[in-house]
């Protein structure tokens, strides 16, 4: 996509503003559960029939590494069959760890089954450095040896060994990779600090299913006794939370009223609180979550990112556009990743006023949001973009949709069904 700087986008929204969201939308499974599941289910070496899979573009490449990996991958639908029976590959070149991150979780699973893993150097993405260096000594820790050279790693283990392991930063995916990458080593592994957030218990059951032995995903303590082998097993992705809480914002945007189907209140406590601060309505009902925004938002914004349960990272830029179309001020502290406020210039665009003061988000009085041509840099900013376009007064064009498309799956149908006027143009 990126053409010397000056990128060009082919797919667009076009949005035309001031409709209040109404009615009742059904969320797909987790983003951030299924691709950590999709590459432990090549420590298997058996058949996995997972349903509830996003159909998004991240999902779709992760099931293209697998067959690049030697894996059988059949879907219909929602639901998709893997035989990780025969691998025949067990490098993840840069180019593929660019494009997709989430492709460092296929260092464990390989490390598991082919006793070599080559992981490329893993692009940057517009939200940050992302480096891989705590997955790469979890790895170490549990036996493997590490070579580095030009960025690129080679990683190898004849059969891990369990270990005492302390996470330095409780980081999603270095937990994920080493709970994977001990579901078969000799021995227990205790990985202390680890992360707590929901997609990591999905993998724990999911890993569970097909025969591991691990407890404690959740909390701050996960413990694991390696097992011998794991087998095929049948498990269900866990609702996407990230994608509840996009429509938890875009219902405060716009003045809305939205039943979310199948949301879990559990997964949105802190972002239940920080709407129902400003004035929004949200009531647990038998199969997911109601949301009304009936008067004005009100009140001063201030908001800390953290690991889970903390804010999540992943709806600060949907819950910043929600505060500028309600004319609120406020601050928003990004603690997690270090340059996580692209979409702020975008926003600004359409009359917000935000400051960015380092890893701070300073949002003063703007004026009512105006529809305007605004592009989007990575995907929650593109999610952020699209909330602000749904209130915003007029007619806007979202460029850069094949961002929001990684985590989104059919966002412009799911909006239509709520009554908001969205289009997707292609090319
Ligand atoms: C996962 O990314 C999610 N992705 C991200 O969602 C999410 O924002 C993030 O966790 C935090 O919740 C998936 O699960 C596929 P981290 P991950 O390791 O695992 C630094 C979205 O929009 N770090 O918790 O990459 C890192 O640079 C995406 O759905 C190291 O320094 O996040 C970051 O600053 C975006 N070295 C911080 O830790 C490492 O080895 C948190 O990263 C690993 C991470």
């Amino acid at each position: 996509m990126a053409n010397g700087g000056s990128e060009i986008f082919l797919d667009t929204y076009h949005i035309r503003g001031g409709y209040y969201l109404n009615g009742e939308v059904a969320l797909s499974g987790a983003k951030n559960s299924v691709l950590p599941i999709f590459a432990a289910s090549v420590v298997t070496g058996a058949q996995s029939k997972i349903v509830n899979c996003p159909e998004i573009s991240d999902s779709e490449n992760m099931r293209d590494i697998l067959k690049m990996l030697g894996c059988s991958v059949h879907k219909d639908g929602g639901t998709v069959v893997i035989d990780s029976a025969q691998i025949s590959a067990h490098t993840i070149g840069e180019k593929l760890m660019s494009t997709m991150r989430s492709s460092v979780f296929l260092a464990g699973s390989l490390l598991v089954r082919c006793g070599i893993a080559e992981i490329g150097k893993p692009g940057g993405c517009k939200i940050g450095a992302r480096p891989i260096d705590i997955h790469i000594d979890m790895l170490k820790a549990l036996g493997a040896e590490a070579e580095e050279n030009e960025g690129r790693v080679v990683l190898k283990a004849r059969k891990l060994k369990g270990a005492q392991l302390t996470l330095p930063f409780p980081s999603v995916g270095a937990t994920e990779n080493t709970i994977i990458a001990a579901s078969c080593a000799d021995g227990e592994t205790v990985l202390s600090n680890a992360a707590r957030e929901p997609e990591i218990v999905d993998l724990q059951d999911f890993l569970n299913r097909c025969g591991a032995k691990i407890k404690g995903a959740g909390t701050h303590t996960v413990t694991i006794e390696g097992v011998k082998e794991l087998h095929a097993a049948e498990y269900e992705i866990i609702p996407d939370r990230i994608e509840a809480g996009t429509f938890m914002c875009m219902a405060a945007a716009t003045k809305g009223e939205i039943h979310i189907k199948n949301a879990r209140p559990a997964h949105l406590e802190t972002v239940s609180e920080a709407l129902e601060a400003l004035g929004c309505e949200i009531r647990t009902t038998q199969n997911g979550m109601w949301i009304k925004q009936s008067k004005p938002l009100r009140g001063t914004v201030e908001i800390t990112t953290a690991p889970f349960p903390g804010f999540p990272t992943d709806l600060q830029p949907q819950f910043t556009a929600a505060v500028c179309a309600a004319g609120l001020t406020g601050v928003v502290r990004e603690k997690i990743f270090e340059n996580r406020f692209g979409y702020a210039k975008e926003l600004n665009k359409m009359g917000a006023a935000i400051e960015i003061c380092g890893k701070n988000a300073i949002i003063t009085r703007g004026h009512l949001l105006k529809g305007n041509r605004v592009v989007a840099e990575d995907l929650r900013g593109g999610a952020a973009l699209v909330t602000a376009a749904l209130a915003a007064e007029g007619d806007s064009i979202v460029c850069g949709t094949e961002y929001i498309k990684r985590g989104y799956f059919s966002l412009d149908k799911k909006l239509r069904l709520l009554g908001a006027e969205i289009k997707e143009h292609n090319g």
